[in-house]
């Protein structure tokens, strides 16, 4: 009968779930809140400070698995003693939904930052990865076992594993190679069972949804097998920055045209701010061969030699988030990152947005509280695989992708950053897709909506005001295959996928 009854319908019996735990668990892997340590764990990939407040509602548990008998042994005694559980790779989420929740809840927290062993293997290019590792562990390990392999991720290095594979994941190579999860082949999943599969035993349509489908949804997932992707022994970064009084105007009208139709082996971004223009680019070859390309394509950004900077790949991935100074062993610093207070919201662009338009963004961008906008161009292989291929949808005829980032540096200086955001986001909605306004769930953003719960499980009827925005028409897809493979809904969040069980 479906709906089936969930959870234990009384209050979360704690200490039956602690003791049934400690049968598997050592208790040295194990945070209470009382635990002196519990407050630097949960800090300590909290990566938007918003969330590292009081007000927040923090995890009664913290367990820090370092095999998946721990994971398997925590959903087990979860599920039987009314616990649930939110998991952690990096602790990227935009809104913090990995290590807080958004309204009043008791739930533990399984932290794979222990788990993040990667092992290569050279003569298929494939590599084995735990969800706790971070990016820059997969570039430095793979840059260092060989210049000639790489793979097509996101471009900070702290980026966790875990939720970023479950969101997708791209960076500077989508172009060549698509997103990360497009390179994904295999792997280890851990099921509101506690049972561990594998691509083969958890069955296509699982690992379909996994890819991409959003974190928490279904299941933890402990390791991913990567198909890596060759790479020239030398790439050309750019970075060059034209003003408003330079015809960055005119720059940007031409860019939406121009860089989703360049070849694949080139990826010019745009970071716009203030009255700047910053174009980012990677190219997969030498300064030799971009130069007359760019001469052809886009003569008007006048990129000249001294622009180019020549390098392996690896040092790419760490030169172009943390800049010149960045060293390749910058890729394994896990608190590298900086840590700001944020809001970030997301759109599409299928029509180029007219020169006028975005004259009038530029206003947008000097106004008090401005952030900026990240534009990352798509085309060639990542518009080439079809929209159901995996459950990311915003490929074919895809131009841009915008990323609004709002940030401030104290708890009382929100007010002009997010008042922006929402404003510019309104802003915004006449040049962007449409039916649904497509936004991607990497860039998570609460104000798209939230699951409500009845009957203790999530309503598929609230899920997809926000679900088809990330996910268009894989939404449904995911929903059925929620119903079967977690029908209690067990793994939640305010944003997890709910089941749809007719
Ligand atoms: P975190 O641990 O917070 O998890 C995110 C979500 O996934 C949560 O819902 C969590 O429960 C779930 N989850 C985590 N581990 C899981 C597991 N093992 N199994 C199942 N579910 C799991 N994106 C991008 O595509 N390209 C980019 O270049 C960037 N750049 C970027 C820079 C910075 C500074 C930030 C803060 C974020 C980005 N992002 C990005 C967005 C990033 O991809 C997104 O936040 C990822 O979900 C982060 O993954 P973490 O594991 O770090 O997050």
């Amino acid at each position: 009968s479906y709906p089936p009854s969930a959870m234990p319908a009384a209050a979360p019996a704690k200490d039956d779930f602690l003791s049934c735990l400690t049968k598997s668990v050592s208790p040295r892997l194990l945070y209470t809140k009382s635990s002196p340590a519990y407050g630097s764990i949960w800090a300590s990939t909290v990566r938007n400070l918003k969330f590292d407040s009081d007000k927040t509602v923090k995890p009664l548990y913290i367990i820090t698995p370092t095999e998946a008998a721990h994971i398997q042994a925590t959903v087990a005694c979860g599920r039987k003693h009314g616990m649930r559980v939110r998991v952690r790779s990096g602790g990227h989420d935009y809104e913090g939904l990995s290590y807080r929740s958004a309204k009043p809840e008791t739930f533990a927290v399984v932290d794979m930052s222990m788990m993040r062993h990667l092992s290569i293997n050279g003569r298929n290019a494939t590599a084995w990865v735990d969800s706790g590792a971070q990016l820059g562990d997969i570039y430095y390990f793979t840059g260092k076992y060989t210049p000639r392999l790489a793979f097509p991720a996101g471009v900070c290095s702290t980026i966790g594993v875990g939720g970023h594979f479950s969101g997708g994941g791209f960076g500077m190579m989508l172009r060549k190679h698509g997103i990360a999860v497009d390179n994904v082949i295999d792997a280890k999943v851990v099921d509101a069972n506690g049972i561990l599969l594998d691509r083969k035993s958890m069955g296509e349509d699982y690992f379909w949804a996994i890819r991409g489908g959003g974190g928490e949804s279904f299941g933890i997932v402990v390791s991913w097998q990567l198909k890596l992707v060759p790479v020239p022994p030398k790439v050309t970064v750019f970075q060059v920055y034209r003003g408003l009084k330079d015809g960055a105007i005119d720059l940007i009208t031409k860019w939406q045209q121009v860089a989703p139709s360049l070849p694949e082996d080139l990826m010019i971004r745009i970071m716009a701010m203030g009255d700047t223009a910053m174009f980012e680019a990677l190219f997969l070859g030498t300064c030799k061969d971009l130069l007359p390309l760019m001469g052809s394509r886009f003569p008007e950004l006048g990129v000249k030699q001294a622009d180019c900077k020549e390098m392996s790949w690896v040092q790419s991935t760490a030169y172009i988030p943390m800049g010149a100074s960045a060293t390749v062993n910058d890729l394994l610093n896990r608190t590298s990152n900086i840590k700001a207070f944020g809001k970030y919201k997301s759109d599409y662009v299928k029509d180029p947005i007219p020169k006028a338009v975005w004259e009038k963004i530029y206003t947008w961008l000097a106004k008090p509280g401005a952030g900026i906008m990240i534009m990352d161009p798509y085309g060639a292989k990542i518009s080439s695989i079809p929209d159901r291929a995996t459950p990311f949808p915003h490929r074919q005829g895809m131009l841009f992708n915008i990323q609004y980032v709002s940030y401030w540096s104290g708890e009382a200086g929100s007010a002009a950053p997010t008042q922006w955001s929402r404003d510019m986001y309104a802003f915004m909605e006449p040049y962007v897709t449409k039916n649904p306004r497509q936004a991607y769930v990497n860039y998570r953003d609460l104000d798209l909506g939230v699951n409500q719960v009845v009957g203790d499980i999530s309503t598929y009827e609230s899920g997809r005001v926000w679900g088809e925005k990330y996910f268009k028409c894989n939404f449904e897809r995911l929903a059925r295959i929620k119903a079967k493979v977690d029908p209690t809904d067990y793994f939640r969040n305010e944003q997890s996928i709910p089941p749809l069980f007719k």
